[in-house]
């Protein structure tokens, strides 16, 4: 088996310490404008990252909710950019190079490789965590695991509305 890098060690631990730190911070508030404040900003300060937040699956498509970052696009068509993407594959997407992503979002200019990641509620789309780093290729298999993580935490703690 290969060895683990000290980068991935510590990739690791900063995110188990780091849903720890999420789950309680959420499991007594009910509240989901709060909760999803309180993991976009203990992800983007955590992790380092440029850009984290969430998009609300609306019925005339993905409308900006809570993040931490610079100002980010208010709408995204359902057909549109990474978050589109994702929610029309109902699946977790990572892109190391966004400048290879045809049709990417570009909100911000420092933004170099993104992973947005679907959250469900009775097997439908709800709600898209994404996130965006200024290093290229940033997100790996490592992000994607601990991201699923968070997501089933997000999606058996919190009342989506
Ligand atoms: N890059 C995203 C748009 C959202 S921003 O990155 C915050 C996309 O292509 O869907």
């Amino acid at each position: 088996m290969m060895e683990e890098t000290a980068a991935i060690k510590n990739k690791k631990e900063k995110y188990r310490s780091l849903l720890t730190q999420i789950s309680s911070l959420i499991e007594d508030e009910a509240d989901l404008i709060a909760n999803l404040s309180n993991i976009a900003a203990a992800l983007k300060y955590g992790m380092g990252y440029s850009w984290v937040g969430f998009y609300f699956v609306k019925e005339s498509g993905l409308v900006l909710g809570p993040f931490q970052g610079p100002v980010a696009c208010t709408r995204i068509p359902f057909d549109k950019g990474v978050c589109g993407a994702c929610y029309s594959q109902k699946e977790t997407i990572i892109v190391p190079d966004v400048n290879k992503f045809p049709g990417h979002i570009a909100c911000s200019s420092e933004t170099r490789s993104e992973i947005v990641v679907p959250v469900f509620k009775n097997g439908e789309v709800t709600l898209i965590l994404d996130i965006d780093s200024d290093k290229l290729d940033n997100f790996d298999e490592v992000d994607k695991n601990y991201l699923v993580q968070l997501r089933v935490i997000i999606e058996n703690n919190i009342n989506f509305v």
